[in-house]
């Protein structure tokens, strides 16, 4: 439908509906539930240079309106994600995917980068540095201007596919990494990661997340979610793609207008595995009835 149709980054879109990293597997999982080429495309779990087995259990609690998760970027490595992951994919998903990627260095960005660049199925590459339940890496590096300036810059010389840095609300000063980014040749911004949260087992008394912390999204992190994407998109010239807390197709209109080019959807996805698909289906007639012509004459209509 041509008035879904949005322009990421040089690649055009169905629609601006894209499952977040860690909520969609590698697709193919969802590929029974419904067709996943419906979508506009997805980002894969995040993959590291090595396998990881993740962090100790518990690694989920549930919250109102949210969960908090702390997996540790648990994947099988980017050896294996080459050579099972994306041709068990490619079976199923017959457009350009979002690819994912974690470091615990800047070399190691940079070599999962160039390795997964070369997969002719991945369209965009979203380097993460802004997972909050790994030590020494993620949440680290994108926590100081200067280290995801660095991250940025080794990524972008590897590889020229659209880079996409992945930013984490929890800092103070968003827009000065999104312009450190931007200033490196990253050619999108994706926010936000999740938001550091806990929970206190009332019996035992102790954190319910085995590593005591972890990442919380779901609905209630919209409002912040839109507010650092507003403040983003205002301050940078590339693409924002928009994520935190959206789960129906008006929150995907509320992004847009504060700026996002394109809209993730995490936390929904473990709720309802269709949910993808349903806010897609729901789009059209949300936008009949705010008066919208087409979704791509709406981006930073609040700015
Ligand atoms: O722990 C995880 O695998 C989550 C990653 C992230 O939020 O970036």
């Amino acid at each position: 439908m041509e008035r879904l149709k949005v322009n990421l980054c040089g690649i055009e879109l169905d629609n601006p509906i894209i499952p977040a990293s860690g909520t969609f597997g590698f697709g193919y999982e969802f590929a029974d539930i419904y067709d996943i080429n419906k979508l506009g495309t997805f980002s894969f779990k995040g993959t590291t240079k090595d396998p990881r087995f993740g962090n100790p259990t518990p690694r989920a609690a549930e919250c109102t309106a949210g969960i908090i998760n702390s997996v540790g970027l648990q994947n099988p490595g980017v050896d294996k994600v080459i050579a099972e992951e994306l041709p068990k994919l490619s079976k199923v998903f017959n457009k350009k995917v979002m690819a994912n990627i974690g470091g615990f260095s800047v070399e190691e960005y940079a070599y999962v980068a160039e390795r997964i660049a070369e997969c002719e199925q991945v369209g965009w590459l979203e380097v993460n540095i802004s997972c909050p339940n790994v030590h020494g890496g993620g949440m680290a590096m994108g926590a100081d201007p200067n280290m995801a300036a660095a991250v940025t810059k080794a990524v972008r010389k590897v590889t020229d596919k659209p880079v996409i840095i992945k930013l984490s609300p929890n800092v103070t000063d968003i827009v000065s990494i999104a312009k450190a980014c931007e200033a490196e040749g990253a050619d999108g911004i994706s926010l936000i990661n999740t938001l550091l949260g806990m929970r206190i087992n009332l019996k035992t008394r102790k954190p319910i997340i085995a590593n005591k912390m972890g990442g919380f999204s779901g609905p209630a992190v919209f409002p912040v979610a839109l507010r650092m994407v507003y403040q983003v998109a205002s301050n940078v010239k590339i693409p924002v793609v928009g994520l935190g807390g959206v789960s129906r197709a008006e929150d995907v209109i509320e992004m847009m207008l504060a700026g996002a080019t394109a809209v993730q959807v995490g936390a929904a996805n473990l709720i309802d595995p269709a949910a993808c698909s349903d806010i897609i289906d729901k789009l059209p007639s949300v936008m009949d009835k705010y008066g919208i012509n087409k979704l791509s004459d709406i981006i930073g209509g609040a700015l």
